[in-house]
């Protein structure tokens, strides 16, 4: 079987850079869209397998340069791994500023579509194509003081089912991830910074955080990882049009 040849957005860090690694382990071709240059340079040069294209995906100039980057480093795509958002600031409605919301719509939503968009006609000309879209357990879910997160996130399970079924029809796949807490340096700073306000321990506040979920544990972005894999391996070719959680079984976003 031929490499696979893979385009991950955000995949300079993260949830994106596990990804990144898997494939990269799994013998595939990587191409990585990061608008961080230093993160992008330093993962680019430890690997012969992975390139990079500094860019925002926002700004349709730069989404037309990962894409003619793809193309001249990797020859075609397989995989597009939609995996590039932003939260946005912590607010009620009432108080979000609007150009607050404006750039997580533009970053999430718009951005996805500009790179899936100009992604299409090299996906159509594979023998195997695969879309992945980075949701969120807010896009299952509401989520207090994060409405234009929550609202990209359900937004992009309505994309990712159009997808499925206008692209069905070519072999393409196209499914959403939806991970809950991911374990991870920001992630463990915010539960040490609760325990620091509320002198309580890292372990009570860790507790807290995990209440509201069935499996008392973070996701590990290697099992985000692997099932990205699983879902645009050859045993996933007839999974599409689906959302898949992976949060411990939770119930609410907190
Ligand atoms: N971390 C979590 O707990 C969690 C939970 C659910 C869903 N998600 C989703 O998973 C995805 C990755 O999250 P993460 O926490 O790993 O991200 P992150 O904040 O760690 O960022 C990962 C990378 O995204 C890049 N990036 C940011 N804006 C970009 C843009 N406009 N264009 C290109 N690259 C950009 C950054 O430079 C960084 O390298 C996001 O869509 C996020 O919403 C994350």
């Amino acid at each position: 079987m031929t490499a696979q040849r893979v385009l991950i957005t955000a995949g300079a860090g993260g949830i994106g850079q596990a990804i990144a690694q898997a494939y990269d382990d799994a013998g595939a071709r990587v191409h990585i869209a990061d608008v961080d240059t230093d993160a992008l340079g330093r993962i680019t040069s430890g690997s012969d397998a992975v390139s990079g294209t500094a860019g925002d995906i926002s700004k349709a100039a730069d989404v037309a340069r990962i894409i003619a980057d793809v193309q001249e480093h990797l020859g075609g795509l397989d995989v597009l791994v939609n995996n590039a958002g932003i939260s946005g600031p912590t607010a009620p409605v009432e108080d979000l500023p609007a150009d607050a919301w404006d750039s997580v719509i533009s970053v999430n939503l718009n951005g996805t579509f500009n790179v899936t968009q100009q992604a299409i006609p090299l996906l159509k000309e594979s023998a195997a194509g695969s879309i992945i879209v980075m949701s969120s357990l807010a896009g299952r879910f509401g989520y207090p003081n994060r409405v234009a997160y929550s609202t990209t996130k359900w937004g992009l399970v309505g994309f990712t089912k159009t997808l499925a079924l206008e692209l069905g029809q070519y072999g393409i796949t196209a499914n959403s991830i939806h991970p809950g807490a991911v374990d991870g340096p920001r992630f463990r700073s915010v539960i040490a910074g609760r325990a620091e306000l509320s002198g309580r321990t890292v372990d009570e506040e860790l507790a807290d955080a995990l209440a509201l979920q069935a499996v008392k544990r973070l996701v590990d972005p290697a099992d985000i990882a692997a099932m990205v894999l699983f879902l645009t391996g050859p045993h996933g070719r007839s999974i599409s049009g689906q959302m898949l959680p992976i949060d411990g079984d939770s119930k609410a976003a907190s």
